[in-house]
């Protein structure tokens, strides 16, 4: 992909099945949930095929969103942030110690929509996925 200074955002944007590509975004959630009550959504990348963590190449961030059906916008409701990776006073990459990129929180909704969370790599850009979720009677 090439991109060019009138390229839009949304046009550099990836998907693809997080089975066999390793920067996409994988939410973990119920498929439906009560209305106004709490659960637990996360949100990780290299699932079935790891992504490294290193110094040269890792996941900066990803921001989680909700889609609410018939809402005007999204909310965005997570922003999670990795600025270690694996740096070790040994140089680059020799530490022994390494974090994954993986964020959880909890929220609530009272109608149903469809939860949305978009990864950066530093090397390979913006990836994002979808995840519906039902809102029970
Ligand atoms: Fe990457």
């Amino acid at each position: 992909m090439t991109t060019t200074a009138t390229a839009k955002v949304s046009e550099m944007i990836r998907q693809a099945d997080w089975k066999t590509e390793k920067h996409v975004p994988v939410i973990e959630c119920p498929d439906t949930v009560r209305p106004d009550e709490m659960f637990d959504v996360t949100v990780t990348l290299g699932k079935e095929v790891a992504h490294p963590n290193t110094t040269e190449h890792h996941i900066r961030w990803i921001d989680l969103y909700f889609h609410e059906k018939d809402a005007k916008a999204p909310y965005h409701v997570a922003r999670f942030g990795f600025c270690a990776h694996g740096e070790s006073v040994e140089g680059p990459n020799q530490g022994r110690v390494y974090t994954h990129h993986c964020g959880a929180t909890r929220l609530k909704i009272g109608k149903p929509g469809v939860l949305q969370a978009l990864a950066y790599c530093n090397i390979h850009g913006l990836w994002e996925s979808t995840r519906e979720v039902k809102v029970s009677q």
